[in-house]
């Protein structure tokens, strides 16, 4: 047999000790061994930095190393690399700053951060002759991040297409198969522990929004305008649509899009209707799923847990052998897709990308209601494909007339649903999602 080759040592501090750090804290010191034996990298964990040490308590890890303020840490000439865990935007953009000053290297799962930062940090690090590793900043403990930059080095990304929430695919795995309210499938993800007391950046789209951010900045080579993302949410959906749609061969799913045109690419995030037969209709329950396409490779599917302790702590650790390895620091010094080095592609206007739509529109009962409907969608140039009105809501005041329509841009739309909205003879606003049905390989 081949000799191993020679043992590497890292030293790391880890700042945030809450779910992420402490389950990272606990595996690189409880699994040291195996760590080793699988890297050859023995891993010295130098501190742990938190404000409140209770759940680093509970978790029995060593109180030696427990430290309340960053100074020690970054002070340290022997520290190889700062593991930013701490969440917030304004203070680990300071510490990745401090630590990269300080010739730390710096592993960090801060979506947020790097969707709104991610530049700056970069160039940064490269100055400095470091490097930032974030694969757990992009659905959690999924290799994505070194799919695109490795694995998938051979390709042009033509599209990523994401299912990137777990709190979110939770909700509408409830709404779907029980066909519960968006309301009580929250609540049922608050009891389990998995949805937020605060929920919003999960449910509004937010997260997923900085996590297809990353992804695209690194697929395309662009620096994305994050406020230019148009981003909607699960928490107004109502549970009539997600029923619907089955009814119609669909699956409803926060969706996040990134899709290279000729012009340019289109990004955005929102719950939308992918046709049953597609691979990321069954993602259920708290899974992810990444779909990315590459010129040469075709389809290729990334499936796993985007969120908890111990699969967020798989993609830091990886991130930290890596270091160690020295892989991700030639991937970051060679490859050319950074968005601090590469003009790369242009990011379509939002609303300009062709699509399908599912419209719901509440509407009376009577004669020339869908004559009004369909003249106005026609002035936009919209195409109807489907058209379903159920006999059964007869005698409602208002009754659901369900439309698909042929592809079209979300601003066409948005000006022919500006007009049926205010028709007299419609009610509730339009519900408007958008329908993903293509083959995964057909989609360019
Ligand atoms: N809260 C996220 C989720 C994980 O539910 O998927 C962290 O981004």
């Amino acid at each position: 047999m081949r000799p191993m080759s020679a043992r590497k040592r890292i030293r790391v501090a880890l700042v945030g000790c809450g779910t992420v750090g402490g389950a990272t804290a606990r595996i690189l010191i409880q699994d040291k061994e195996l760590l080793l034996r699988r890297s050859g990298v023995e891993i010295e964990v130098a501190a742990l930095v938190d404000k409140s040490f209770d759940h680093a308590r509970s978790l029995g890890l060593p109180e030696e190393l427990f430290c309340s303020g960053i100074e020690p840490v970054l002070a340290d000439p022997s520290l190889d690399a700062v593991i930013e865990l701490a969440g917030g935007v304004e203070f680990p953009r300071t510490l990745i700053m401090r630590a990269l000053d300080a010739g730390k290297h710096v592993i960090t799962a801060n979506k947020a951060l790097l969707a709104l930062h991610g530049p700056e940090l970069f160039a940064r690090a490269r100055q400095q002759g470091l490097t930032i590793g974030f694969e757990a900043s992009c659905a959690g403990g999924i290799p994505v991040i070194r799919a695109i930059t490795d694995g998938l080095l051979a390709n042009e990304i033509d599209a990523v297409y994401g299912i990137l929430n777990g709190t979110s695919n939770y909700i509408l795995t409830e709404m779907i198969h029980k066909g519960s309210s968006y309301a009580d499938a929250l609540e049922q993800a608050q009891k389990i522990g998995l949805a937020e007391a605060d929920p919003s950046l999960d449910v509004q789209g937010g997260d997923t929004a900085h996590k297809i951010a990353i992804m695209s900045s690194l697929a395309f080579g662009i620096s994305p305008d994050f406020a230019g993302i148009p981003v909607s949410g699960i928490d107004d959906l109502d549970e009539q649509d997600v029923l619907t749609g089955r009814d119609l061969g669909y699956v409803v799913k926060l969706l996040a899009v990134a899709h290279r045109h000729p012009q340019g690419v289109a990004m955005w995030v929102g719950p939308a209707f992918i046709s049953r037969e597609h691979p990321l209709a069954w993602v259920e329950g708290p899974f992810n799923a990444v779909s990315i396409y590459g010129h040469a490779v075709g389809h290729t599917l990334f499936y796993g847990r985007g969120a908890g302790g111990d699969p967020t702590a798989s993609a830091v650790i990886s991130d930290v052998l890596g270091l160690a390895l020295g892989i991700t620091p030639t991937i970051f010094a060679h490859t050319g897709f950074w968005p601090d080095r590469n003009g790369g592609a242009t990011q379509l206007p939002a609303g300009s990308e062709e699509l399908r739509f599912y419209l719901r529109i509440m509407a009376e009962d009577k004669p020339g209601v869908l004559a009004a409907i369909s003249t106005i969608l026609a002035r936009e140039q919209i195409s109807i494909a489907s058209l379903h009105q159920n006999e059964q809501a007869r005698g409602q005041e208002l009754i659901p007339v369900v439309i698909t329509t042929h592809t079209c841009t979300r601003q066409a739309l948005d000006r022919a649903v500006q007009e049926i909205n205010a028709l007299e003879i419609t009610g509730k606003e339009v519900v408007l999602l958008p329908i993903v049905d293509e083959h995964p390989e057909k989609i360019s």
